[in-house]
């Protein structure tokens, strides 16, 4: 497959560098001014490193609501990953990187009859449904489907509970549907369920697992063959967790209850491939302190910074996702630290990303780091208040790189040797590279900069004036 769009390429880095030098050399590099984020192939191909020694059983279809960026999903693909598709936009974008339809699964309960035909058209077979309407539809649509049927087993806590939106009840509901199934003559190959995303209840999967057995068994008493079983998502993603409670208890209970190769165990994670691979760079437009105490009324009493990214472009997942964001400053600040929020760039009250935090005083043009943003951040960004959506600069090491150069759908094409910064620089949101004729950028109505500027509470910096426009084509 051939690459034409140049950002889109995987910058193949020296021994020296990784994604946070990168970060760095960009945010640097004074001729960035647009948020941007750094995507670490190498994190995700740990990260199918880490599944495959943990879950050794179960097969991942990675969930591609998740972060539909291209790369990651031929990393993916190359990587031997199955998909968890939600639409015929989904499927499209997957089929269209060759991957055989067999590797996808279509894990929505409730699709519009188009999208069903054009799974049937794709033969893209495999589907889950949770109620009557959805096999009558299915029955009509696409009557050889191999239909998954979705049970609901909620997580005590998790980020994103689902149940109350997808599952039938495995004790009340799961037989009568299995009864319709087999009068409509469906063919039922199993079942799925997914306990909810941001899963904080590891021991849900076992209940889960053991539900799915004994539907298994009331299957295959009624005269189907079910194989497979799909343990839907749920695993966490960020830098600082692990998949380990989660793995023991899902291989116990897959020991205990599917004891045999003749059951094929799959599973949709999202955000475990993604969260932790995506590191988002933000710069600080614009500040205001605010001033006064019943002390002193020039103390600084709250600095807030505005940034340019917000809830309505990646930082939607503190909405949605009920995330929790983390900000780092990129330079090390010193002196007194001062309570602070994080605001967006939009003109809404509600675009705020960091509510109370204590801060190094900071300054326009400083840039603040969100490391794990991979997860249900850019699919559901928008550019709101006409904001750009953060691009995306991808990075991998030498080792990648060998290991993937010539894997499918990836090819030599893919990648991009060597972080000089005339690479890394391909791509950065500013156009042309001549910004001399704005570093002394004196005279605006007769003032110089630094008069302007003369005693105003908070001086900017000078690297504002570095910054220039793109031309206009
Ligand atoms: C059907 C389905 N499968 C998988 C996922 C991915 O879940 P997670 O990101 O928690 O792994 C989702 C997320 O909403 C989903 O709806």
């Amino acid at each position: 497959m051939k690459v034409t769009n140049l950002d889109e390429r995987i910058h193949v880095l020296d021994s020296e560098s990784n994604a946070m030098t990168v970060v760095r050399n960009i945010a640097m590099s004074g001729l960035q001014e647009e948020a941007f984020y750094v995507l670490d192939v190498g994190d995700i191909v740990q990260k199918h490193q880490i599944w495959e020694k943990k879950l050794p059983r179960v097969k991942p279809y990675y969930a591609v609501k998740c972060n539909d960026n291209l790369i990651v999903i031929e990393v993916l693909a190359a990587l031997g990953v199955g998909f968890d598709c939600a639409s015929k936009n989904e499927i499209n974008k997957v089929l269209s990187l060759g991957v055989d339809s067999s590797r996808i699964i279509f894990a929505n309960p409730a699709k519009p009859a188009s999208h069903i035909r054009h799974a049937a058209a794709m033969r893209v077979d495999t589907m889950t449904a949770d109620n009557e309407s959805e096999l009558y539809k299915i029955k009509k649509l696409f009557p050889t489907a191999k239909v998954v049927l979705r049970i609901r087993c909620d997580a005590e806590t998790a980020q994103c509970p689902l149940g109350m939106k997808f599952g039938c009840d495995p004790i009340h509901e799961a037989p009568n549907l299995l009864h319709l199934a087999y009068t409509l003559n469906l063919n039922v190959v199993g079942f799925s369920f997914h306990v909810g995303s941001g899963c904080q209840d590891p021991p849900i999967y076992y209940s889960a697992i053991h539900h799915c057995k004994i539907l298994f068994d009331m299957a295959t008493n009624l005269g189907f063959k079910p194989y497979l079983l799909d343990l839907g998502g749920g695993y966490p993603g960020d830098k600082d967790t692990s998949i380990d409670k989660i793995a023991e208890i899902i291989n116990k209970a897959l020991d205990e209850f599917f004891n045999t190769d003749a059951v094929h165990v799959i599973a949709e994670p999202g955000r475990f491939y993604v969260a932790s691979a995506f590191t988002l760079a933000t710069n600080i437009h614009s500040k205001r302190s605010v001033r006064g105490d019943e002390n002193s009324s020039n103390t600084v009493t709250h600095n807030m910074y505005y940034i340019n990214d917000g809830v309505y472009g990646s930082f939607n997942c503190l909405l949605y996702d009920h995330q929790h964001v983390t900000p780092i400053p990129l330079e090390n600040g010193c002196g007194k630290m001062i309570p602070s929020s994080i605001w967006g760039p939009t003109c809404d009250g509600l675009d705020k990303v960091v509510e109370n935090i204590m801060l190094h005083d900071m300054e326009l043009g400083d840039w603040i780091i969100f490391e794990n943003m991979g997860a249900y951040t850019l699919p559901v960004a928008s550019s709101f208040n006409g904001f750009p959506i953060p691009k995306v600069h991808v990075v991998a090491n030498e080792n990648i790189w060998l290991s993937l150069k010539d894997v499918l759908p990836l090819t030599e094409d893919h990648f991009i040797i060597g972080n000089t910064p005339a690479n890394l620089r391909l791509g950065l949101d500013i156009g042309g590279n001549d910004i001399d004729p704005w570093r002394n950028a004196d005279p605006i109505m007769g003032l110089t900069s630094s008069e302007i500027l003369t005693d105003t509470p908070n001086n900017p910096s000078h690297f504002i004036y570095d910054f220039i426009e793109p031309p206009l084509n």
